[in-house]
């Protein structure tokens, strides 16, 4: 029997890259081939000007200048250079970082770091699960938080498991009020919100390719130029490529891809948040009235901002049902791709640290699921999905007893 794969619904994890994607980047890979650094032949000018337009676009789509982007390898690259980076060049400065304990891994590991290191960080609580706006960081927190030895702040803008959006324009009008920089995590809103640096303030924003139907492999660091002047330590060396802030030849399909999938999410945006918001709201429906007992997580779906902004990201949807595991409902279900919050990663033992700041109890995180909608999913996966999650929970409760 043939094998059907089963749909889709991880895109917080990864997202498929676009086919108009992959078109774009082909070209790069067997007919311009050349080192965009050897700019003495043909090769490597014609890879040349490809980077320059795919920054340039890059750029415009996030309202910054083509100076202020630096390719990585992906954002926990770009998180590592900036906090690492900033704080090993500020050391005489400060020793002191502000940031928060929903953050991703790939801000909290390097923050880690620093303190085995010396330094000092503050990790700030977010509204707890039961509030509407669960996971919210008030940014009347991050004023309190900072010293006078203070180097960084680094606020994450969406949450990749419960999809909050942090108030990161307030956030940045604390910090420059303290002459504190800010960097963003911005990994799983570019594309899927409106981002743009200049309107947010902030100093440093990392992203990245494969979440926003492009490559895996690429992600880039904005740094603000102009003043203050935003200094950090290069945390790969080597060729002196982009201006030595960070070395490598660069990647030049990747870039292409990139910037090709970032003007796709950004013309679609104004249809597909809608869109993506309808699914979500379709799946949370079915589910609550199918199933007993289904929570929550996360700031209610409608939520909004007094400027009318969403509070939640429009295809995330995060539920714990209570009384079974999560990744036991995954292993029962063969025909649905989600990820549960048993585990935060596949790399991490133990309940999901985000759910856990919220203040769920350990069973209580164990035994939620995260789905994340994206461009490839339709109503009719929707219902399927209703459909595999309850009867996968019913098997579990009845064998529960
Ligand atoms: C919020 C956030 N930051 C950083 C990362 C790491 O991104 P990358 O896989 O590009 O290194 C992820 C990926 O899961 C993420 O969701």
């Amino acid at each position: 029997m043939a094998h059907s794969t089963p749909i889709y619904m991880d895109n917080h994890a990864t997202t498929r890259t676009d086919p108009r994607v992959v078109e774009a980047m082909l070209p790069y890979f067997s007919e311009v081939y050349g080192n965009p650094g050897s700019v003495g032949h043909e090769y490597g000018a014609e890879a040349h000007t490809a980077v320059e337009l795919a920054t340039a676009s890059l750029a415009a789509q996030l309202g910054a200048d083509p100076q202020e982007i630096i390719f990585t390898s992906g954002a926990t690259e770009s998180n590592n250079l900036a906090i690492r980076g900033l704080a090993e060049r500020n050391q005489r400065r400060g020793k002191h970082l502000v940031s928060v304990r929903t953050e991703h891994r790939a801000v909290l590991d390097p923050l880690e770091r620093l303190v085995q290191q010396g330094y000092e960080v503050t990790l700030l609580e977010v509204e707890r699960h039961g509030s509407t706006r669960a996971g919210w960081l008030d940014p009347e927190q991050v004023a309190e938080a900072i010293q006078d030895d203070t180097i960084l702040v680094s606020v994450m803008l969406a949450n990749n498991e419960i999809g909050v959006i942090q108030p990161l324009a307030e956030i940045a009008a604390v910090c420059r009020h303290s002459g504190v920089l800010l960097h963003c995590d911005a990994t799983q809103a570019v594309g899927k919100i409106p981002v743009s640096v200049r309107e947010l303030g902030v100093d440093l924003m990392s992203f990245s390719g494969h979440k926003i139907y492009g490559p895996k492999g690429i992600g880039a660091l904005y740094v603000r130029r102009g003043s203050p002047i935003v200094r950090f330590s290069p945390q790969i060396t080597g060729g002196g490529q982009q201006g030595g802030r960070r070395s490598g030849t660069l990647n030049v399909p990747g870039i292409v891809g990139m910037a090709r999938a970032l003007e796709l999410c950004i013309d679609e945006l104004p249809t597909e948040e809608e869109r993506l918001a309808g699914l979500r709201d379709q799946l949370f429906a079915g589910l609550q009235e199918r199933l007993s007992g289904v929570q929550l997580c996360g700031p209610t779906l409608d939520e909004r901002n007094p400027a009318g902004d969403r509070l939640r990201l429009p295809g995330n949807l995060d539920v714990a049902f209570g009384d079974i595991d999560g990744e036991a409902v995954l292993i029962e279900m063969d025909n649905l791709a989600v990820s549960s919050g048993a585990t935060c990663s596949s790399h991490e033992p133990g309940p999901s640290h985000v759910l856990l700041a919220l203040g769920l109890s350990e069973d209580l995180a164990r035994s939620s699921l995260r789905f994340g909608l994206g461009r490839f999913n339709t109503p009719a996966e929707v219902d399927s999905a209703i459909k595999s999650v309850t009867s996968a929970i019913e098997k579990l409760r009845k064998l529960a007893g």
